[in-house]
């Protein structure tokens, strides 16, 4: 028996190490964060009923990660705890049952409850109000030095308003939409995809390269405030709320709850919010309000006895992949699709997920028939992971990448450099109906009652042939109102929102257009920058470049669906439909600021104020911005994080304005009120 138990612990530690090393130096895992947790719990356990197994290096006596060596070393003044674990309303019962048992007198508290934050912790210390130290938990008393890369994270502050000494703890993660773009350029360039939020993060913060976390666009939320008595605070809410007043992102969710019920609503609540949230949490943090009882509720070795996390039901499953089959997007982009055993994944019913890819398939030498693991994050479309090899049978059946479209017949390409094969046939069915449902859709020219179904009807019928058909289904009133489904009020009202949509933003229908690579926030910013369509379709190449939030990749896209013969004509007929082209502004040019005639570059990012917002103003005083440095150039106006553009400003002796010096002579010039 005692040899079986030691066996055990054995076995528990040099598990436990092994994922450790794969979490913390490869930055991926292959065990779920709950067999984990029971591994981890298995082995406290029995090291506390057998203390004389357990052994000097055991995984349970430091946090878990060790340090990388290309990192200099950090000392925590006060160590970085984990949490413990609590999976079911019962464990959480228990939990509460073991606070009151470390207090006395019935002594009174309550619970403050926060999102479990998918991604790694950090810690941020702060000397006369400047960021001067930032570090990962490494092994919980000594992390790695990560400064570099933390200023490289716009929503750190990087200045406080605040004289004393400072130190905050929370955690880096990166946005659920930020790790879709991600991962699509990821599968594009033959990369790997990151596997989760977290994954993508720790990837990106543990760089020693810190502009690559730069580029990672990463965020932050703080939520411990270190020795707070130092600050007079003396709970944790009061905590969050003083973290905030100081200008530190802090998640907005975190409520008070009194009891272990409203603690259920709370998971609950959240549980149902989960999926709509922009970033990844993998449960709920529970932690005692009043921080003067921490010490009397005390600790274990690596946790606080004070808090813990319920952790949610995985959002991974397994599966059996039945079949590959393929869709064809608005571009003619080919996508092969998982069709899967239906599995129940994180509240909902799960059938397809995509495959992404020819190389995606080929390089996870996934086939049909294997079991698979399946996951589902957020609003994304379900992705296989991996396959389980060990429960491979001689069923599996190799996969093969088709040579035709699926849906018009027509043979398809593969893109130069690109995973993607392509319908090149402009009149593919497929194409058609998923441009009109898009341009239909609410993000863009919102016209209820032209969903996918009806598109779907209106084209079997021949109603509609392009994009531009839309807008004379009114020719086929009659018809309409005969077809199944549909009656007199619902095609009076579908051609009143028909007609509504003409005087749409324009951005809306920028949007609609479904210009590749260009969503949104994207029209939003095209809008902005030209105003009209025309000026849009005759923007040159490098006139898009110059833009801030567009890149090479997009401003080449957009640049040519405009160059396209059949993209001007579905506008030329938009406009003849007298559809919102937008309208030009009038600016007036002032000649007498300090700006005007100046050639000015702007680097670096602005905190005031926007990078367009910027340009418009100091071109509507007639300064000529442009966007590299050179003997012409008269003045350098440099935001936090400049590139080597400011140093080329120092070489060449050019006035130089920082943010502040800006902001103030925007003020002083009345450009901007305050
Ligand atoms: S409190 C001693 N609050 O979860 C208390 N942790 O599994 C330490 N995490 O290491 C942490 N969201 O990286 C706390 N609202 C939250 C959190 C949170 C995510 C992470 C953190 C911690 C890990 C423990």
């Amino acid at each position: 028996m005692a040899d079986e138990i030691y066996k055990r612990v054995l076995e528990l530690n040099q598990l436990l190490k092994r994922y450790n090393y794969e979490y913390y130096q490869l930055n991926e895992s292959s065990v779920s964060d709950q067999e984990y947790n029971r591994l981890m719990d298995e082995l406290i356990e029995l090291e506390t009923l057998y203390p004389q197994y357990k052994l000097p290096d055991s995984p349970t006596s430091h946090v878990g990660g060790s340090y990388s060596s290309e990192f200099n070393k950090i000392r925590h003044n006060v160590p970085m705890l984990s949490l413990s674990n609590v999976y079911d309303e019962n464990e959480i019962e228990q939990f509460n049952h073991r606070v009151e048992d470390a207090l006395v007198h019935n002594q009174k508290y309550e619970y403050v409850c926060e999102c479990k934050i998918d991604g790694l912790s950090i810690s941020l210390v702060y000397k006369n109000g400047r960021l001067v130290q930032a570090s990962t938990r490494g092994d919980g008393t000594i992390g790695e030095d990560i400064l570099a890369n933390a200023l490289n994270i716009d929503p750190i502050p990087k200045t406080i308003d605040y004289d004393k000494d400072l130190e905050v703890r929370g955690e880096v993660y990166m946005s659920i939409e930020t790790l879709n773009k991600l991962n699509e350029i990821r599968v594009k360039n033959h990369e790997a995809p990151f596997a989760n939020c977290r994954n993508a993060a720790s990837g990106s913060l543990r760089q020693l390269d810190a502009s690559i976390t730069r580029d990672r666009h990463l965020d932050v939320f703080l939520y411990t405030l270190v020795e707070p008595k130092k600050h007079q605070i003396h709970t944790q809410y009061d905590a969050l709320m003083f973290m905030k007043k100081l200008g530190f992102p802090v998640n907005e969710e975190a409520r008070i709850c009194k009891n272990t019920s409203e603690i259920f609503k709370f998971i609950d609540r959240l549980g149902q919010k989960r999926d709509s949230l922009a970033y990844d949490i993998d449960g709920v943090v529970l932690k005692i309000n009043e921080l003067d009882l921490y010490e009397t509720i005390g600790y274990t070795a690596k946790a606080p006895k004070w808090a813990t996390a319920y952790k949610f039901p995985p959002k991974e499953m397994t599966t059996r992949l039945l079949d590959i089959i393929f869709t064809v997007g608005r571009t003619g982009r080919i996508t092969p699709n998982a069709v899967l055993e239906p599995v129940k994944v994180a509240g909902s019913t799960i059938r397809r997920a995509t495959l992404h890819n020819e190389d995606f398939i080929l390089e996870r030498d996934i086939k049909i028939n294997d079991i698979v693991v399946i996951r589902k994050a957020g609003d994304v479309i379900p992705e296989v992971v991996k396959v389980v090899k060990e429960r491979r049978d001689n069923t599996a059946k190799d996969f093969k990448m088709i040579d035709r479209c699926p849906i018009c017949g027509e043979p398809i390409y593969r893109e130069e450099d690109k995973s993607d094969y392509i319908c090149l046939n402009i009149d593919c069915p497929a194409r058609l109906l998923e441009s009109i449902t898009h341009f239909a859709s609410r993000k863009a020219m919102d016209i209820d009652g032209l969903g996918e179904a009806n598109v779907k009807l209106f084209v079997d019928q021949g109603f509609i042939k392009s994009v531009a058909d839309i807008y004379n289904l009114k020719n086929y009133d009659y018809e309409m109102k005969h077809l199944p489904g549909m009656g007199e009020k619902s095609v009076a009202n579908l051609l009143q929102a028909i007609e509504n949509s003409k005087t749409n933003p324009l951005e809306k229908l920028v949007f609609g257009l479904g210009i590749p690579e260009v969503g949104e926030k994207t029209a939003k910013i095209l809008v902005n920058e030209f105003h009209t369509m025309d000026n849009l379709m005759n923007a040159s190449i490098e006139r898009l470049n110059e833009i801030y939030s567009i890149g090479e990749v997009m401003a080449d896209e957009i640049y040519h669906y405009f160059q396209d013969k059949k993209n001007l004509e579905l506008i030329n007929t938009l406009k003849e439909l007298n559809l919102n082209m937008g309208t030009e502004q009038v600016k007036e040019i002032t000649n007498d600021s300090f700006f005007s005639n100046k050639t000015i570059v702007l680097t670096g990012t602005l905190s005031f104020i926007g990078r367009i917002e910027a340009t418009e103003l100091l071109e509507s005083v007639n300064a000529k911005m442009t966007t590299s440095v050179s003997k012409k150039t008269s003045l350098v106006i440099v935001g936090d994080n400049p590139g080597s553009k400011y140093d080329k400003a120092v070489e060449l002796n050019i006035p130089i304005m920082t943010e502040e010096e800006f902001h103030q002579k925007l003020v002083e010039e009345q450009l901007v009120l305050f």
